[in-house]
């Protein structure tokens, strides 16, 4: 059972690790560094939620962006980016662009949103809308990103591939989330896409429980109709379908860190979506289906562990889905 003095310094930010990427910038200085809250509705703070929803533009995704994008911007030899997103990577890469001073390319398939659009435009981004095509197709958007990159001289983020993706979750995520939660956290569970999130977190707080003599049990959560845990348990491919933005993959991906996920587990469509209506309506925290799919899974575990603490990261926040949500 957590006592109160762990519950505040769960709570509280200043108890946490300066960023890896400092910054003086009033803008850029405002990620990461989210709290970690007990959900409410699990008593005794036994599922702890480490709100990426905070984030400037209300997700991890910030963390990424600006981790690579500082690096990558930092000896001058770009000054334009490019990436391939329809999603939150395409307003946070779209936000750190704009506050380093580089120029923003980003690609995006016909059906995005002009919401979606919008966002990317208000910092600045110039946009391209590809067709919908397979993703072997020269005209497939991440083709696309990736013969622009090429014609700019542009640094290409490439989140499905880059090593910097999980890599900064590592450097920086799962460093606060050890310094939050550490103390007597025995599960982290968070929904995976690229992977790098959870991928990342995982290793660093996997390895710090290690140092301390103990174990942390790390739950990746997938899409039933999707291939991440398929490639995860060595299982035939399933048709990939889910409306859950962020969450599933067709398969593997080297963002991926597989040997420090223990066990990944299937949230339908519906699940997601109705546990981040819970979340909303019944303890007001508005949440993204793909944080809602990964709470449902804490919330398994903690009613299956009384004694467990589990950690569920909320990758973003509901505000982008209220039209599908409500
Ligand atoms: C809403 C949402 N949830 C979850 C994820 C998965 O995060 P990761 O790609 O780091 O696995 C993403 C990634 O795009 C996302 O946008």
């Amino acid at each position: 059972m957590p006592t109160d003095a762990t519950l505040h310094s769960a709570q509280s930010p200043t108890t946490l690790p300066p960023s890896p990427f400092p910054t003086d910038d009033p803008i850029l200085s405002q990620i990461g560094n989210t709290p970690m809250l007990p959900y409410p509705g699990v008593a005794d703070g036994r599922l702890l939620c480490k709100m990426e929803s905070e984030n400037p533009t209300r997700s991890m995704k910030d963390r990424i962006a600006m981790g690579i994008l500082s690096e990558a911007l930092a000896d001058g030899a770009y000054d334009t980016v490019v990436e391939a997103s329809s999603g939150n990577t395409a307003g946070a890469v779209a936000l750190v662009a704009n506050r380093l001073g580089a120029s923003c390319i980003l690609t995006c398939p016909e059906g995005t949103s002009p919401d979606k659009i919008g966002y990317m435009k208000a910092f600045g981004a110039e946009v391209h809308t590809c067709p919908d095509v397979d993703s072997d197709h020269p005209d497939h958007y991440r083709a696309v990103a990736e013969r622009l990159a090429e014609e700019h001289d542009a640094f290409l983020v490439n989140q499905y591939y880059n090593q910097s993706n999980p890599g900064v979750h590592y450097r920086w995520t799962g460093r606060e989330i050890w310094a939050q939660a550490g103390a007597e956290m025995t599960h982290l569970v968070s929904a995976m896409g690229t992977g790098g999130l959870l991928s990342g977190s995982a290793r660093r707080v996997k390895e710090a429980a290690e140092a301390a003599g103990r174990n942390v049990t790390v739950v990746g959560v997938d899409a039933e109709h999707s291939n991440i845990s398929t490639a995860f348990r060595g299982d035939e491919p399933v048709p990939y379908n889910t409306r859950v933005e962020g969450l599933g993959k067709g398969g593997e991906l080297p963002t991926m860190w597989f040997d420090y996920i223990d066990e990944m587990r299937d949230v339908s469509d519906e699940q997601a979506f109705e546990q981040a209506r819970a979340a909303a309506q019944e303890h007001g925290m508005p949440i993204g289906p793909s944080a809602g799919a990964a709470l449902s899974v804490g919330l398994e575990i903690s009613a299956a562990h009384p004694d467990a603490r589990v950690v569920t990261i909320i990758c973003d926040g509901g505000e982008q889905y209220f039209d599908t949500l409500f």
